[in-house]
């Protein structure tokens, strides 16, 4: 009952009750008794509670990875779409499927990658540099979403029918399901930390190494051919963000086995996953991409195996798919900004840098 002689008692009553506040830095006991951590020592997981101090920067990495992504800030809606407005009507019926079908699940697939790194990814790291490093690559995904709205808006599609195609299509769906089950580990804090390695490992080499940065190339090859162009510029500029998470990802891995030598992945489960994961890819592609000019299935996995390859070398595994899964569009590197003697369609995604620095691979 309320006390009218002071009516603040039993908010300050209840106050008095709660437990009291944690400290802001403090990170999971469990993690720091598994982890042997001294006291003042920056460990990636389990480190001391000194985490907000960033120098010494201990993880170069982490730190060369936040900078990167700094400098290759853009924004979609600097990036007119009249052209691809005007090119869709120019679309043949499976051209028109493939570029709908890839666009959907890239749009799902990075508002998926927001919360696994706000929710699971970040909640666990101690280093402050690489806490950065993480918090900027889930900006990077938010200007991805915002790229995914501007497109959608620019050429009148139905959001529903884009955000919620996986719901229709089983083997969208299936894909999204499977990643949701291997990066469960990767969410709650007093999870098993090989599970939530493992998870790290599933998120950044397959999901994004593999599955999206096989997404784009359908698209990618319609930009070739001018068609879509702007929706291929837009996504060359996601691509060179993801392939800086991937690196991201990758040292970040090493890292972490190397802190924990417990939690290394061994080649056979490493090998079963990139084989369950491809399962589902092929299921998924054999939906999505429909023959077009200078594109179609077979290119599409021949260039899923090559990167299943280049991932699993990345990691310090032999490769599972063989010599003879060469990359088969030569274009690619060059397409994500690698190569940069070449500039084709006058795009800038390898000269839009800000603070004046080109080289950032
Ligand atoms: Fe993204
Ligand atoms: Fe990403």
């Amino acid at each position: 009952m309320l006390n009218w002689d002071d009516p603040l008692e039993s908010i300050q009553r209840k106050k008095k009750a709660a437990p009291a506040a944690k400290t802001y830095f403090e990170p999971v006991a469990a993690d720091r008794e598994a982890a042997g951590a001294v006291e003042g020592e920056k460990r990636l997981i389990g480190g001391s509670d000194l985490t907000a101090n960033i120098a010494p920067i201990k993880y170069h990495w982490a730190w060369d990875a936040y900078i990167k992504s700094q400098r290759n800030f853009w924004l979609p809606t600097e990036i007119g779409m009249g052209e691809d407005l005007m090119a869709l009507g120019r679309l043949n019926e499976h051209e028109r499927h493939t570029f709908f079908t890839t666009f959907a699940t890239l749009t799902t697939a990075d508002a998926l990658h927001q919360r696994n790194l706000a929710l699971a990814v970040y909640e666990r790291i101690t280093a402050p540099e690489v806490g950065m490093a993480v918090i900027a690559q889930m900006h990077q995904e938010t200007i991805h979403s915002m790229s995914y709205q501007h497109i959608i808006e620019s050429l009148n599609f139905d959001e529903d029918e884009i955000y919620l195609l996986y719901q229709r299509v089983p083997q969208i769906r299936a894909k999204f399901e499977y990643s949701n089950a291997r990066t469960r580990a990767l969410q709650g804090q007093g999870g098993d930390l090989g599970e939530y390695v493992q998870g790290l490992f599933f998120y950044y080499m397959v999901f994004e190494g593999i599955w999206f940065m096989a997404n784009f190339c359908p698209i990618f090859s319609m930009q070739r051919r001018r068609l879509m162009v702007r929706t291929g510029e837009q996504l060359q500029y996601i691509a060179r963000d993801e392939s800086g998470h991937v690196a991201f990802g990758r040292a970040l891995i090493h890292a972490l086995w190397q802190e924990h030598p417990e939690t290394r992945l061994d080649e056979a489960a490493a090998h079963r996953l990139i084989a369950e994961a491809m399962e589902l890819e092929q299921a998924y592609a054999e939906y999505a991409v429909r023959p077009m000019l200078g594109y179609d299935l077979d290119m599409h996995l021949r260039h899923v195996r090559y990167l299943a390859n280049r991932r699993l070398l990345d990691m310090g595994f032999n490769p599972l798919y063989g010599e003879q899964e060469a990359e088969c569009l030569p274009w690619w590197e060059e397409q994500i900004g690698f190569r940069k003697e070449k500039n084709f369609f006058e795009t800038r995604v390898t000269e839009y840098q800000t603070g004046g620095a080109l080289s950032w691979d």
